[in-house]
C-alpha cells in the first residue's frame, strides 16, 4: 500500500495513510484487531496483492468530459458504487463511529451497513442520518432475538439486510489472542495493556471519555458491557449457530420484507445456490481474511462468479479495496459495488467523520481518472475491456 510516513504530520492522501495515522492514534489491540486477520494473515494480503495484479487498459481521445460514477445498487441509487462495509466495534476506534461514518456515507451518497455487534445502536444511527442504511446480521441460536433485530432494522427503515453467512465457526486471529482480547489478562497483561491505553491520550479523551456509553448497542441485553471482551467472546460462542443452512435463508426471508444479501460468498456453486434461494444478492468476501486463512482472494473469486450468475443476482465484493482503482478493477470483473471495510475503519479512528469522508472523495477522484483513462465514462458500462489480459 502507499503510504509515505514524512508526509503523515501534514496531509494523509490514501488509505494506507490513514492507516499508519490510525496506528498511531490507537492502542495496540485495537489497532490490531482491526488491521490483523486469521492465522498467517495470507488471505488477508492476497486481497491486496491480488487487485496490484490486475492491469488496467489505458485508452485516449474518447471524449471523457462527462463522467458517470452514480449507478443502482439493490434498488438503491448509489453516488457512486462504494458501500461502507459492517465493522463490529467499530465505536471503539473513535467517539460514537458508526454515526460518524454514517453521516460521511450519507454526504457521499452511499449507504452506510451497521454490523449487529455495534456500539452505537440502530436506533442511534437512524436519529442521526436521514438516508437509508443498510443492516447486518447473524443468524444466531435465538431466533427470537435475531427477528427482534430485523424489527428494529425495519423500523429504522432499512433497505437491505446483510446476512453475514462466513462465520459459522470464528477463525482465530492470532494477534487479539497475543493481545488478550479473546481471553482474560493476567496482572502484566492488565499493567502494559494500562499503560498501553494510557499512551495514547488522544483517543482515550475521545473514546473513553467522550464516546460513552461503550456498550453494544443491539445488544444491551445479551451482553451489557462491551468493555468485557470474555463476556461478549461467551455470547458470540453460544449464539453463532454453526447449523445454520440454506434452509434457514427462507426463514431470514419470512421475516425479512426488504432485500436479502448473503454476505461470504466464495464458492461459484454457493454463488448459484444463493440465486436458487432467491437472494437478492451477494457479497464475495471472505471476510477481509479474518476467517479461513488460505482461502483465495475475493478479487481471484468474483469473475468465475460473475460468469455463472451475474445475471441472475446482484454482485458485490469486499475484501482489500483501497482505492477507486480497485473499486474500477472490481467492477470490470463483474461487481455491481465493492464495500470497503478497513479503509473506514482506519479514516474514522485516525480522522473522525471528516477522515472517512476524506477517503470517500479520495476514492472518488480516483474512480474518474481510471475511468477517463480507461476511455469508460459510466461506471455502469464498465467490463474486462477495462483490463489488460
Ligand atoms: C475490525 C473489523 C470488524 C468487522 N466486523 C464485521 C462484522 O461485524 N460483520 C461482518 O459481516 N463483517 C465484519 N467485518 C468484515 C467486513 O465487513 C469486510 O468484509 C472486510 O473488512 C472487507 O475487507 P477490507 O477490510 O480489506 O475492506 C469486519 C472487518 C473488520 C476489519
Amino acid at each position: 500500500m502507499n503510504s509515505d510516513t514524512r508526509g503523515l504530520d501534514l496531509v494523509p492522501a490514501t488509505a494506507a495513510d490513514y492507516r499508519e495515522l490510525a496506528r498511531r492514534r490507537l492502542p495496540r489491540h485495537l489497532f490490531d484487531y482491526m488491521d490483523g486477520a486469521a492465522y498467517d494473515e495470507v488471505t488477508a494480503g492476497e486481497n491486496l496483492r491480488g487487485f496490484q495484479r490486475l492491469t488496467l487498459r489505458q485508452r485516449v481521445l474518447r471524449d471523457v468530459s462527462s463522467l458517470k460514477l452514480s449507478t443502482r445498487v439493490l434498488g438503491q441509487e448509489l453516488a457512486m458504487p462504494v458501500v461502507l462495509a459492517p465493522i463490529g466495534i467499530a465505536g471503539a476506534f473513535a467517539r460514537r463511529a458508526e454515526v460518524q461514518a454514517a453521516r460521511a456515507a450519507e454526504a457521499a451518497g452511499i449507504p452506510f451497513c451497521e454490523s449487529t455487534v455495534s456500539i452505537c445502536s440502530i436506533e442511534e444511527v437512524r436519529a442521526a442520518t436521514k438516508a437509508p442504511f443498510w443492516y447486518q446480521l447473524y443468524v444466531m441460536r435465538d431466533r427470537g432475538f435475531a427477528r427482534e433485530l430485523m424489527q428494529r432494522a425495519q423500523a429504522a427503515a432499512c433497505p437491505v439486510l446483510v446476512l453475514t453467512v462466513d462465520l459459522a465457526v470464528m477463525g482465530a486471529r492470532y494477534r487479539d489472542i497475543r493481545n488478550g482480547m479473546a481471553g482474560r489478562l493476567g496482572p502484566g497483561g492488565k499493567l502494559r495493556k494500562a499503560w498501553d491505553l494510557l499512551s495514547h491520550p488522544g483517543w482515550l479523551l475521545d473514546v473513553g471519555i467522550h464516546g460513552k456509553p461503550l456498550t453494544f448497542g443491539n445488544l444491551t441485553r445479551a451482553v451489557p458491557d462491551a468493555r468485557s471482551l470474555p463476556e461478549f467472546k461467551a455470547w458470540v460462542d453460544s449464539q453463532f449457530d454453526p447449523a445454520v443452512t440454506w434452509k434457514d435463508i427462507a426463514w431470514v426471508r419470512e421475516n425479512w420484507p426488504g432485500k436479502v444479501v448473503l454476505k461470504g460468498v466464495l464458492d461459484v456453486e454457493d454463488a448459484r445456490q444463493a440465486a436458487d434461494v432467491g437472494a437478492d444478492g451477494i457479497v464475495i468476501s471472505n471476510h477481509g481474511g479474518r476467517q479461513l486463512d488460505g482461502v483465495e482472494s475475493a478479487i481471484a473469486a468474483l469473475p468465475r462468479i460473475a460468469d455463472a450468475v451475474g445475471d441472475r443476482i446482484e454482485l458485490l465484493m469486499d475484501g482489500g479495496v483501497r482505492s477507486g482503482l480497485d473499486v474500477v478493477k472490481a467492477l470490470a470483473l463483474g461487481a455491481r459495488a465493492c464495500m470497503i471495510g478497513r479503509a473506514w475503519g482506519y479514516a474514522v479512528a485516525a480522522r473522525g467523520e471528516a477522515g472517512v469522508a476524506h477517503v470517500l472523495a479520495t476514492m472518488r477522484k480516483e474512480m474518474e481518472v481510471a475511468l477517463a483513462l480507461t476511455g469508460v465514462t459510466d461506471v455502469g458500462a464498465l467490463d474486462s475491456n477495462a483490463l489488460l489480459g
